[in-house]
């Protein structure tokens, strides 16, 4: 099979190696031809440092690599989605398969990846989205690690899962394709915040609150926006909330950390100098949660602190002096 990799830092370059490993006709590309140049010639990525990527790998930054292709892997951060859709478009087919690794919320739009997808592509051919607990740092390093390949479409889904399973890397297939893109695209925003209560000083009650409320609040909103409640306890929710929560990988919670240390975000950001999901996301889902009447607090007080400039210790105040309520019920005590 051949398989082409659009997107070129860690996470596409981890996929692309497991795919070479699995035996497929690899290509990955690289939107920037001098990147791609001096990966052929170093055989490594500065993104994804002490990863040897194998000969078998062909890395390019020519777009014609995608004549042929049966399975496309769309890899950019999720504010580059849609043009890299447009550059793919006019080579796929119906035959194709197309699988969405980024994680993340269309900004001004608001739709899921695959929906963007989906749009520029016509929905010619079926578009999987693959999420889970991955960084790409240990993938590389080919440790064992799960994902779920989700598609209405269970063909396009088991197909996904056969190009890339293997023994370090388990996938599991999913109908739920909203479920697991909201669950990874939601869980940035909160690993952001475990991380400003790292910043802070807190330590592991105030996480383990944190991300168990958090998990009530993401499945709360993703179950009213059409994904299924058992989503969001499976690998692309809690097993992600959990791995970004508590590695130092996590850029959203790097991001957070310097937030919570006094930095603002823009300087946490700057510093961190990689995309920070979570800082976009928080917006959509800010705007998400107002229109779908769904109540988030932690991702309000999120929102509020990278947007508004609210002071996290203000935040905490306030999330911890909430009125009274039932864990299960949620509802507020008289
Ligand atoms: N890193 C991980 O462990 C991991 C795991 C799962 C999912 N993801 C998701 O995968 C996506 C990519 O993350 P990453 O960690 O590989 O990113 P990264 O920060 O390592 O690299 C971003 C890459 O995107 C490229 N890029 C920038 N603008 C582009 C454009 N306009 N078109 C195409 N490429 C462009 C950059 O050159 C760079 O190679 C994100 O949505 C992320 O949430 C990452």
């Amino acid at each position: 099979m051949k398989a082409v990799v659009l997107g070129s830092g860690g996470w596409g370059t981890a996929l692309s190696q497991i795919l070479c490993d699995n035996g497929h006709e690899t290509y990955l590309w690289s939107h920037n031809p001098a990147k791609a140049a001096e990966m052929v010639r170093t055989r490594e990525n500065p993104l994804l440092k002490g990863v040897y990527l194998s000969e078998a790998l062909r890395i390019t930054g020519d777009l014609d690599c995608l004549k042929g292709a049966d399975l496309v892997v769309s890899a950019p951060p999720s504010f580059a989605v849609r043009e890299t859709a447009k550059k793919m478009a006019p080579y796929l087919t119906e035959k194709s398969v197309v699988v969405s690794v980024s994680k993340g919320i269309e900004r001004d739009t608001n739709l899921r990846l695959s929906q963007v997808i989906g749009e520029e592509t016509g929905n010619l051919c079926p578009v999987v989205a693959l999420s889970g607990p991955s960084h790409a740092e240990e993938v590389g390093i080919r440790m064992p690690t799960g994902c779920v390949a989700a598609c209405r479409d269970a063909d396009a889904a088991r197909f996904a899962q056969d190009a890339f399973m293997n023994d370090y890397f388990r996938v599991y297939t999913s109908g739920d394709i909203v479920g697991v893109e909201l669950a990874g695209a939601l869980k940035n925003v909160i690993a952001l915040s475990c991380g400003v209560c790292d910043g802070l000083g807190y330590q592991d009650n105030t996480k383990a609150l944190l991300m168990t409320r958090a998990m009530a609040e993401i499945t709360r909103l993703g179950e009213k926006l059409g994904g299924s409640r058992q989503t969001f306890g499976g690998l692309a929710g809690m097993g992600d909330l959990i791995v970004t929560c508590t590695s130092m990988h996590s850029r959203n919670r790097r991001a957070g950390i310097l937030i919570g240390q006094g930095k603002t975000p823009q300087e946490a950001m700057k510093e961190v100098g990689a995309v920070v999901e979570g800082y976009f996301a928080a917006l959509s889902i800010h705007q998400l949660s107002q229109r779908a009447g769904v109540e988030m607090p932690i991702s309000r007080c999120a929102y509020e602190v990278l947007y508004e400039g609210k002071q996290v210790k203000n935040v905490v105040t306030e999330l911890m002096t909430r009125a009274k309520k039932d864990e299960l019920l949620e509802t507020v005590r008289p």
